[in-house]
């Protein structure tokens, strides 16, 4: 296992978490045996980075692009989703972890609503690791969603064009609370961002690896922080410049 530097944690990890159904495929099981061990991994990674003291993790659990594939296969996801959300919040008190959740929660079926509903309030004043589920999430779907509030906003006279910075535009995304992803992972191999965070990825680092989401595990997770502990992020400077300032 890989030795990590404390004081260089990413402050924010997202995953996409990928793979599930190739992990099955290859074992002859069904698809949704695949998710069944996903929501083991996910277990597992939010409970290693809460130990870790990671502040926030987010994980692609389901895109707006994911409401195309077959019905019997979405709604065994929102089942095996309703079960976890129910079943994770004594963890996530005992673990002082918020909940969070982005995307459109309105596409969502009332009874996952009502649990999603349930572990944010639950959760809310927990003051640990916030655990962002992003569910019915697209990433070009929350940037026009934005858009279409800051319009209002101005024709309503609140804003005018002047006002409109980087900033004040992210204040409409739904991450408006979290800062920019530090690292990005995504499992089974794939090196795509499938719609996940586009404003938010623009100077994330990212982390590519071929292991399916059953299958990643502590050593995967350690393996890919500690490459990112070994990168220099330059933001368009030099490497000299940033030699220079510590
Ligand atoms: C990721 O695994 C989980 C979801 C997208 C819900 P996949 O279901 O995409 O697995 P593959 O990519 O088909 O192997
Ligand atoms: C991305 O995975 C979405 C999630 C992990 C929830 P997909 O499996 O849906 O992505 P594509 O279709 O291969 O790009
Ligand atoms: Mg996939």
């Amino acid at each position: 296992m890989q030795t990590l530097n404390p004081d260089r944690l990413p402050r924010h990890l997202a995953v996409i978490m990928d793979g599930n159904g190739r992990w099955a495929k290859q074992r002859m099981l069904r698809r949704i045996v695949g998710h069944q061990r996903g929501v083991e991994t996910v277990r597992l990674i939010v409970e290693e980075c809460s130990n870790l003291g990671i502040g926030y993790l987010t994980l692609y659990a389901f895109s707006s692009e994911n409401w195309l594939r077959p019905k019997s296969e979405v709604s065994a996801l929102m089942l095996l989703l309703k079960k976890y959300i129910r079943s994770e919040i004594p963890r996530m008190m005992k673990n002082n972890i918020r909940f969070n959740v982005i995307g459109d929660r309105s596409e969502l079926p009332p009874d996952v609503e009502r649990e999603l509903t349930d572990a944010l309030n639950q959760t809310a004043a927990n003051s640990g690791m916030i655990l962002t589920l992003a569910l019915s999430y697209g990433s070009r779907q929350e940037i026009v969603r934005a858009a279409r509030q800051l319009a209002g906003d101005m024709v309503a006279g609140r804003i005018t064009p002047d006002k409109v910075d980087e900033q004040l535009f992210a204040s409409y995304l739904f991450t408006a609370d979290i800062p920019d992803p530090d690292l990005l992972i995504r499992t089974s191999g794939e090196m795509r961002i499938s719609n996940f965070l586009l404003w938010q990825l623009a100077y994330t680092e990212l982390y590519f690896c071929d292991v399916n989401w059953p299958d990643f595990g502590k050593e995967e997770l350690y393996r890919a922080i500690h490459d990112y502990q070994a990168r220099e992020r330059r933001y368009g400077k030099t490497s000299d410049q940033l030699q220079k300032r510590s």
